[in-house]
């Protein structure tokens, strides 16, 4: 169990810090753990956001703890050399095609949701947005406008190999979840969604067990808002996957509740090789305050116990441990609640 641990920059270290404390505490055996740069931290002493010994230790790692990166200090270097390349490159490095971010409302905390308490008790989806593709990693660049000024411009696309293979994840998670897969694109308006829809539908004819429909992108952020409950898996591409899960995450009432996998084809002993990361961000604001709610990054911890090592039972036992916090009053700022990250991370232990 090689597991490299990437802490990144803001509030990263302090919540990675709090989900290796917690896997520590299950004394797994043959766990090691290497530690690497990343983002603008790694920038600050190696001159850039994904050193390669950072890439290199991630590579011959079965997975990957994020924290996140972004640093305000870095916002005036070239995009190359910013902290978030870090986490694309490694992304595309690595052949993470497939990001999987459950959303769920924990029972007891429907009142934090901003939705309506009868409402988000029904949230309970997962979102699988591809991951290495898009409008995220086509050609981009400025050129001179047509009159005289500035244009940016990104080019998206979608071939249908990537379709299938990320179509593929989303029909077996339709499967262990209830069978259920919404698909969501824009094929209204973008030839890039036209594709994606017309693989989609031809993946599904090899899963006829699994309830498709398909879905615009602008109505489905309405409809996770108004009817959650009609939701399983949702399948999308990484642009819409990306706003989509922030949108998923606010409705469960915090992003500091909200748990990533990212994985590709790669095989390990007990799973797959993935990359596991809190969908939040730095939060350079309460860096160093030991404000941050370190739940996202420790409920990270047990899904890379799930998909990486086929330690179902472990990751069961830290999900328990969160949830039994959270109904026991530990809540962190991003709650309404006092609690900080030592405080938060050592009532999981205690439950732990
Ligand atoms: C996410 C983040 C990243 C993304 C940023 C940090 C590049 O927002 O993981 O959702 O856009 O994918
Ligand atoms: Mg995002």
């Amino acid at each position: 169990m090689k597991i490299a641990i990437l802490p990144g920059d803001g509030i990263g270290p302090e919540v990675t810090r709090e989900a290796v404390t917690v896997l520590k505490a299950l004394d797994l055996p043959g766990m090691t753990l290497f530690d690497g740069d990343v983002g603008g931290a790694a920038y600050k002493r190696h001159g850039h956001p994904l050193p390669q010994e950072t890439l290199t230790m991630a590579r011959e790692a079965d997975a990957v703890l994020f924290g996140a990166v972004g640093d305000p200090d870095c916002d005036g270097l070239e995009r190359s050399l910013r902290p978030e390349q870090a986490i694309l490159g490694l992304r595309k490095e690595l052949d993470l095609f497939a990001n999987l971010r459950p959303a769920k409302v924990f029972p007891g905390l429907e009142h934090l949701s901003p939705l309506k308490p009868e409402i988000a008790a029904t949230l309970d989806l997962l979102i699988v947005r591809e991951l290495t593709g898009d409008v995220y990693f086509g050609d981009k660049g400025e050129r001179v406008a047509q009159d005289g000024g500035r244009e940016g411009w990104d080019m998206m696309s979608y071939s249908d190999t990537e379709v299938r293979r990320i179509a593929r994840v989303g029909f077996r998670a339709a499967r262990s979840g209830d069978g259920r897969l919404c698909s969501v694109d824009k094929a209204n308006v973008l030839e890039t969604s036209q594709v994606w829809r017309d693989t989609v539908k031809d993946a599904a004819s090899a899963h006829p067990d699994i309830d498709l429909s398909h879905m615009y992108v602008d109505n489905a952020a309405m409809q996770i808002i108004s009817n959650p409950a009609q939701f399983g898996v949702i399948l999308t591409g990484n642009l819409f996957g990306d706003i989509l899960s922030d949108l998923a995450s606010a409705a469960v009432g915090s992003i500091g509740l909200l748990a990533s996998a990212s994985m590709g084809d790669r095989a390990t002993a007990g799973g797959l090789f993935g990359l596991y990361e809190p969908i939040h961000g730095s939060a350079p604001d309460i860096a160093g305050q030991g404000k941050a709610n370190p739940m996202a990054t420790i409920l990270s911890a047990a899904m890379m116990l799930r998909h990486s090592f086929g330690m179902e039972a472990e990751a069961m036992r830290i999900e328990a441990a969160v949830s039994g916090a959270l109904a026991d009053g530990i809540r962190g700022g991003d709650l309404g609640g006092t609690h900080g990250t030592e405080a938060i991370g050592a009532a999981v232990l205690e439950r732990l």
